[in-house]
């Protein structure tokens, strides 16, 4: 396997956990690059259910090295909480995982200002994960954000602080009409969270680097998808990072010239959670999710995701600005049940047919989907292990996608767990 970047195709929860747990088997590294405690990959191994939000997927292969690059945003909590909780369940952590000094950390004050802004936003509120990942990746940009080393070095961090505050208690109280935040109390928070996070803080693009030059496999592990790309996706209604397949260069200080291949993941139907457009939503009619049987819930805050049919004219705006080689399908079995499928294959607007996506939302919100319908399979595939075991209306409708976006299906996946997938060439299953 090349060093291989895994992007989500559409808004996220595409089963990417899902996808990279497999794939990692074979990767000697899998790095996360961007991204925080926002994204919520889940993975079921022999019938135990993990939730990651920071700490990479591989983790789950006690072979697998760790990294958490640069360009996430780390809350130190969450990541604290979730080695213990990973520990605890017997997972292997001392020695796997290494997290970079460059990557910026997430303070109280990002999470206070998410929530107080969206709230000021009112009806045009973007429904953030409410995990200070906007207000934290502003201070970076803004040149006032703290990074692991310096949580690692007391003055740096009592000095930064103490300057971010004079600046975060003025928009608190004039503006929020917030108490203001006292240093010393984060102080003592952080400075634990320093300690717990010392012995994993390093210079990863170093590990990184030196490793490709062995010739170690890396697998680059995306958060969220491309449609909530800062540059891509449908904005404002984006997150804050670059989940896009650059994201996982500037993210972990790997060239683009070490990158073998991109795979993108795509749910075979589509889903959202937070606002802004969606020109695939079900109506009420159509919908055949059970948002609990089918776990369209988010995985990091619990709300329910919102349920539409496959968006050709968004996933050729993926293959297009991620350059992708293959794609994951998931979720095939969810469509089992369903009699009649649609596929949105171009929109309109107002009699103009467009197939190229709009950048603009005002355009995205008053343009229909135009259909192409077929017939469902209406029989379960969780237990098919090849294609050819496939129901045939199945395989058509995984053709119909390949051809609407000229890009191969190299997996699709037919349940939650690892066995529960159907590798289309040997390339990707170690074989
Ligand atoms: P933020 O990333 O918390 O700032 O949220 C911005 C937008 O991205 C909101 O619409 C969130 O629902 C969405 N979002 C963030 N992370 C994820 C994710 O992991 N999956 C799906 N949507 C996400």
């Amino acid at each position: 396997m090349a060093n291989v970047v895994l992007v989500g195709a559409q808004w996220g929860d595409e089963g990417k956990g899902r996808i990279i747990d497999v794939l990692a088997e074979q990767a000697d590294f899998v790095v996360r690059s961007q991204g925080g405690a926002n994204a919520g990959h889940t993975v079921v191994v022999d019938d135990e259910e993990f939730i990651l939000h920071l700490v990479p997927t591989g983790v789950l292969h006690p072979g697998t090295q760790c990294i958490v690059g640069n360009g996430v945003v780390i809350d130190p909590k969450v990541l604290i909480d979730e080695i213990d909780t990973l520990t605890a369940k017997g997972v292997h952590i001392d020695g796997n995982l290494y997290i970079s000094e460059s990557a910026h950390i997430v303070m109280p004050y990002h999470k206070l200002l998410d929530g107080l802004r969206e709230k000021l936003k009112g009806k045009g509120a973007i429904g953030t994960t409410l995990r200070g990942i906007s207000p934290a990746y502003m201070d970076k940009v803004g040149y006032v954000g703290i990074r692991a080393l310096d949580l690692l070095h007391e003055a740096t961090f009592r000095t930064k602080l103490e300057m971010n505050l004079v600046e975060k208690n003025l928009l608190l109280t004039k503006l929020y009409d917030h108490e203001p935040l006292e240093p010393e109390l984060i102080l003592a928070e952080y400075g634990g969270y320093a300690e717990r996070m010392r012995p994993y803080v390093t210079n990863t693009e170093i590990i990184l680097n030196r490793a490709i030059a062995e010739g170690k496999e890396m697998l680059f592990e995306g958060a969220q998808g491309t449609l909530l790309d800062v540059d891509h996706g449908t904005y404002p209604f984006v997150t804050a990072s670059s989940t896009t397949s650059g994201g996982a260069c500037t993210g972990s200080g790997v060239g683009p010239t070490k990158i073998g291949m991109v795979m993108g993941v795509a749910k075979a139907y589509t889903t959202r959670v937070g606002a802004g457009p969606f020109p695939t939503e079900f109506t009420p009619e159509e919908d055949f999710v059970d948002r609990k049987q089918d776990r369209e819930f988010g995985a990091t805050t619990g709300r329910t995701r919102r349920c539409g049919w496959f968006d050709a004219v968004i996933v050729n705006h993926s293959v297009r600005v991620n350059g992708l080689d293959a794609i994951a399908l998931t979720k095939l079995d969810v469509m089992d049940n369903c009699k009649r499928i649609k596929i949105c294959v171009a929109y309109d607007d107002g009699g103009r047919r467009v197939t190229d996506f709009p950048a603009d939302g005002a355009v995205l919100a008053r343009i229909k989907p135009v259909y192409e319908e077929m017939d469902g399979w209406c029989e379960p595939t969780k237990h098919v292990r090849s294609y050819e075991e496939l129901p045939a209306n199945a395989r058509a409708y995984i053709e119909r996608l390949q051809e609407l976006v000229a890009t191969p299906v190299e997996i699709v996946s037919v349940g939650e767990k690892r066995a529960e997938t159907i590798f289309m060439s040997p390339a990707f299953n170690g074989s």
